[in-house]
Order: C-alpha cells, then sequence, then structure tokens
C-alpha cells in the first residue's frame, strides 16, 4: 500500500491517499464549525459512520502496540463486558442512555470534559481510537505530528478534562465519578499528576511500528504514554495502591490508611476494599478477627489525601496484630465469584 505523506506546503485541498480513506490537512475543532466553503470541512457522513471497524483496525496497521494494549482495556469491551451486559439487558431502552460514554461518536463533536454524543452503530467497538481521536477525516493528539497527513496536536490530551468527559459526570453517573474525588483530594491534582499519569504509563518506544513506512524520520523511539488503562481487572495497579499502618495505642489497636490511588479508594461500583485485622495471643492463638468495609459511591470510601485511622478494642490478652487491606470485585451478574486482590499488610507486637 502506497503510504503519502501531506506536509502544510502542499497547500489545502489536495486529497491523499493513506490507507483507504481520505485524510485532509487537520484543522482545530473551532475552525471545523461554521466554516462552509472551506475545503478543510470533512465529508457529510464522516468515516466513523461509515465503517468505524475498518478505519479503527487500521490504526493497528502503524500503531501495533498501541492498538495491542487498547484491546485489553476495559475501553474496548465497554460495551461487551458481561457485567454491563447483564445491565442493560434489565434496562427498557437496552442502554441507548448509556451509549454516551460506553459506545459514544468522537468526543470533538462536543467540547473536551461534556458528555459525549451517543453511537448508534457498532457499539461493539466501545471507546476506540476513532472516538479519542478523530473528527471526520481530521486527527488529533497529544502533539503536532506529520503523521496521515497532520495531526493537530491539543494539550488537553495531556490533561484530566480529556477523562473527565465520561470519569466526570457526577449529574449523570455519579457511580462512575472519579473527578470530583480527585479534584477534592488536591494531593494528585495540585502536583500536575494526571489520570494519565497513573493510566497511561511512560515507555521509551517507536510511536509507528510499520516498516515500511517512507518517512523513516517519523519512526524513531521516543516517550510516549501506554494505552494501558489499567484498572483493578488486572491486579498489578491495585498492588501497593494504599499503606498500611497497624500499632498498638493503650486499649486500642488502630489502623492507618493512606492511599495512593489520586482519587477515592475504592472509586467505582462492583468493588469493596475491606480492612482485616485480626489479634492474637502469645501462642498465635487468634483471638478477635474485626472488619471494615469501603465503598462507593454508597457508603464510605477512602479519601485520596491524607490518612485514615481506625480503631478497634484491644483484645484480652493480644500481643500481635496482623492487618490486610483487600480489593475485592464483587460477585454480581456478568461475573460468578468474587475475585479478590491484595493492597497491603502490616503487622505489630507488643
Ligand atoms: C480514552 C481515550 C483514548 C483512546 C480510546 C485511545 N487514545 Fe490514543 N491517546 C489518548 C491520550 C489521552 C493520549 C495522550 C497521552 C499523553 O501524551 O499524555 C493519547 C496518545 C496517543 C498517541 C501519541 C502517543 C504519545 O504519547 O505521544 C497515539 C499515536 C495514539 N494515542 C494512538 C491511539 C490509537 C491507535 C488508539 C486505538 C488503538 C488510541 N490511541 C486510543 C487517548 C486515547
Ligand atoms: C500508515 C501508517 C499509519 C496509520 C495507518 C495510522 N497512523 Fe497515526 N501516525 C503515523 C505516523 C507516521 C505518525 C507520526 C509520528 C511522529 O510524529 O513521530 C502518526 C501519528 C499519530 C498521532 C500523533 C502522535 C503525537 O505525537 O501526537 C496520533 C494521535 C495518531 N497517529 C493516531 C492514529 C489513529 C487514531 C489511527 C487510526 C485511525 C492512525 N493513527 C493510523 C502513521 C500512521
Ligand atoms: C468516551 C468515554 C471515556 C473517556 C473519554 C475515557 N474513558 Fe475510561 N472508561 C470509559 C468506560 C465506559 C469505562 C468502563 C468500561 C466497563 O468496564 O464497562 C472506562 C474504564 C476505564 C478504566 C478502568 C479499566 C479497568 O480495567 O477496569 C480506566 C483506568 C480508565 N477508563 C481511565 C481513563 C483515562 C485515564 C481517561 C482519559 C485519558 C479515560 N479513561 C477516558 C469511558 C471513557
Ligand atoms: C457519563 C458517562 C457514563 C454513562 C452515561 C454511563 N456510564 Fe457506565 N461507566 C462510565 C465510566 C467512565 C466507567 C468506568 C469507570 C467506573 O467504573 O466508574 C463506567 C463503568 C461501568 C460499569 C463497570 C463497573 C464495574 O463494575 O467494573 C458498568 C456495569 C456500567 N458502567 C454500567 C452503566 C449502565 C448500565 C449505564 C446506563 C444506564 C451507564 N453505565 C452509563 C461512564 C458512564
Ligand atoms: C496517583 C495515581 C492515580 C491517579 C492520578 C489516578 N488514578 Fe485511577 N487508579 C489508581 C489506582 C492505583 C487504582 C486502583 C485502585 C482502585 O481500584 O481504586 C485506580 C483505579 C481507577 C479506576 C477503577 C478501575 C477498576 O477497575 O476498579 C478508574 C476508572 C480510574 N482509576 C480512573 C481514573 C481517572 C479518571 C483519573 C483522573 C481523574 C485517575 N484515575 C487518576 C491510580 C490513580
Amino acid at each position: 500500500m502506497r503510504v503519502a505523506l501531506l506536509v502544510s506546503v502542499f497547500g489545502c485541498c489536495i486529497p491523499f491517499s493513506l490507507v483507504g480513506w481520505d485524510s485532509q490537512v487537520p484543522a482545530s475543532p473551532s475552525s471545523v464549525e461554521g466554516q462552509t466553503g472551506d475545503c478543510r470541512l470533512q465529508e457529510e457522513i464522516p468515516p466513523e459512520r461509515k465503517n468505524l471497524k475498518r478505519l479503527n483496525n487500521d490504526c493497528k496497521k502503524c500503531h501495533a502496540d498501541i492498538h495491542a494494549e487498547w484491546t485489553l482495556t476495559q475501553h474496548a469491551k465497554s460495551w461487551t463486558d458481561p457485567v454491563f451486559q447483564a445491565e442493560i439487558s434489565k434496562l427498557e431502552d437496552k442502554g441507548a442512555s448509556c451509549a454516551r460514554c460506553h459506545a459514544p461518536r468522537a468526543l470533538w463533536h462536543k467540547e473536551m470534559g461534556e458528555i459525549p454524543v451517543a453511537r448508534d452503530k457498532d457499539r461493539d467497538l466501545g471507546v476506540n481510537c476513532v472516538t479519542c481521536h478523530m473528527l471526520g477525516n481530521i486527527y488529533f493528539g497529544p502533539f503536532d505530528s506529520q503523521g496521515h497527513g497532520g495531526v493537530e496536536g491539543e494539550p488537553v490530551y495531556r490533561e484530566s478534562t480529556m477523562c473527565f468527559s465520561c470519569h466526570g459526570q457526577p449529574e449523570a453517573r455519579r457511580e462512575h465519578d472519579q473527578m470530583t474525588s480527585y479534584l477534592e483530594g488536591k494531593a494528585w491534582s495540585k502536583d500536575g499528576k494526571t489520570c494519565q499519569t497513573c493510566h497511561m504509563p511512560m515507555v521509551e518506544r517507536k510511536l509507528v511500528t510499520k516498516k515500511s513506512l517512507k518517512m523513516k524520520f517519523l519512526i524513531g523511539v521516543q516517550p510516549v504514554r501506554m494505552h494501558s488503562f489499567t484498572g483493578a481487572r488486572r491486579g498489578e495497579i491495585v498492588k501497593g495502591c494504599a499503606d498500611l499502618e497497624v500499632v498498638f495505642e493503650g486499649e486500642k489497636v488502630v489502623a492507618s490508611i493512606t492511599p495512593r490511588t489520586g482519587h477515592s479508594l475504592p472509586c467505582t461500583t462492583h468493588r469493596e476494599v475491606v480492612l482485616t485485622v485480626v489479634q492474637s495471643d502469645g501462642a498465635g492463638q487468634e483471638l478477635s478477627r474485626q472488619t471494615k468495609k469501603y465503598t462507593f459511591p454508597d457508603g464510605e470510601a477512602l479519601p485520596p489525601s491524607g490518612t485514615t485511622a481506625v480503631a478497634f478494642a484491644a483484645a484480652v490478652g493480644a500481643k500481635k496484630v496482623r492487618a490486610t487491606l483487600v480489593q475485592v470485585m464483587t460477585k454480581t451478574e456478568g461475573r460468578p465469584q468474587d475475585i479478590r486482590q491484595p493492597i497491603q499488610e502490616a503487622e505489630t507486637q507488643r
């Protein structure tokens, strides 16, 4: 396949063919609107509505690593996930109201940070490359780039605002709102840590994996963000996501939890964070076992800033105490059993 890369000196209206769809010189979202007669205007029916599957698959040809990572995320499964499917099967509208975030059209149809518009086709493709990076034929990304005739750099890709479009809509879906606790927490937002900092870790690698590309200077190794969007389904992000300390304080046993998440812990439904404190005597005989549960959005969740201390009565004769903190993805329709993942443990003696 012939790949042509268009540089802006060629002017604006030269059509060029990339991988089977037409691409043109990029425009900013504001210049897309209301500029009739501008050759940068898209076709009447943007490609995302014609053949989204093909368009999204094409990204794989050159951005194979990113595509492979995306395939494993809940973004790729945001419509097909069994827990989601079980929920919408009970709804009268079969999930049409959920499609705004679980199967949306391109984010740039709205302002970043606003709830997207629902897609009515190819919902199985969930939240995909086109959703986040295109509007019609125009590409957007974190930096200006010459890939496929031009990528419009928009700083918002490096800000949490982009994620707030779906993860920060307390009025529409308070159970999916990570924004409020993140902003209230300040510990992270003030530090300049964004959602991307933790959920899209930085790596050094080729951004473009296609070997036959003509403009080789575009395909060197560089620092890029992974599209891993890791969550609780892959335990590695859960392990160590809070610090835990336990001490005897007179007639009490006090456990202190300090989350290292940017938002509340837990931060979504079907999750429990369970603190278990087991006291035993000098011989190791268990004397008492106490637990405390944290849930979101109903009930108490651990705030992301500072330390939450929990006191239990010390058992008579207690010499040792062992505390564990575990995240549970609870059993629900579509998830046949609880999935437990350790966060942290601590112990002390007296
Ligand atoms: C949920 C939205 C979202 C989805 C889905 C998504 N991306 Fe991204 N992408 C981003 C964000 C945010 C960044 C910017 C990260 C940064 O640099 O801070 C980005 C960056 C990129 C970059 C530039 C990498 C860099 O670090 O400079 C490429 C290339 C890219 N994405 C391609 C893709 C492809 C291909 C897909 C589909 C397989 C995809 N993206 C899916 C949000 C998304
Ligand atoms: C024929 C190869 C090819 C295909 C197919 C392709 N890209 Fe690219 N892409 C590139 C090249 C080359 C660059 C420029 C890399 C650079 O500037 O270092 C690029 C850059 C990007 C960037 C900007 C990276 C940055 O640093 O800001 C984004 C975003 C992006 N592509 C998204 C996509 C999406 C989404 C698709 C699928 C709809 C796609 N690309 C399909 C070759 C391709
Ligand atoms: C278009 C809406 C949308 C945007 C924009 C979006 N997300 Fe998501 N995200 C979702 C949906 C929907 C799910 C849940 C899918 C499910 O579990 O059914 C999700 C899931 C996740 C998960 C959980 C993954 C897991 O395995 O449990 C993480 C982490 C995440 N998103 C991070 C981000 C970050 C970071 C950004 C911004 C760069 C972002 N998302 C932008 C809609 C979006
Ligand atoms: C405002 C955007 C938005 C709307 C509207 C929305 N969701 Fe979500 N949903 C999300 C985001 C973002 C996530 C991932 C973050 C999270 O789990 O809180 C998610 C995750 C989920 C999950 C996965 C939670 C888990 O246990 O892993 C389910 C199930 C779900 N949504 C059901 C629904 C249903 C059913 C509807 C429609 C009645 C709906 N959502 C509407 C944004 C939305
Ligand atoms: C300091 C790092 C950090 C920052 C910043 C951060 N997160 Fe998280 N996030 C985590 C950790 C660690 C977890 C795993 C623990 C948990 O499940 O709550 C997590 C969990 C999640 C989950 C739930 C995944 C699941 O399956 O349970 C979603 C959704 C999410 N984050 C979205 C976001 C969004 C959106 C932002 C920006 C507003 C953000 N995160 C900022 C570290 C961070």
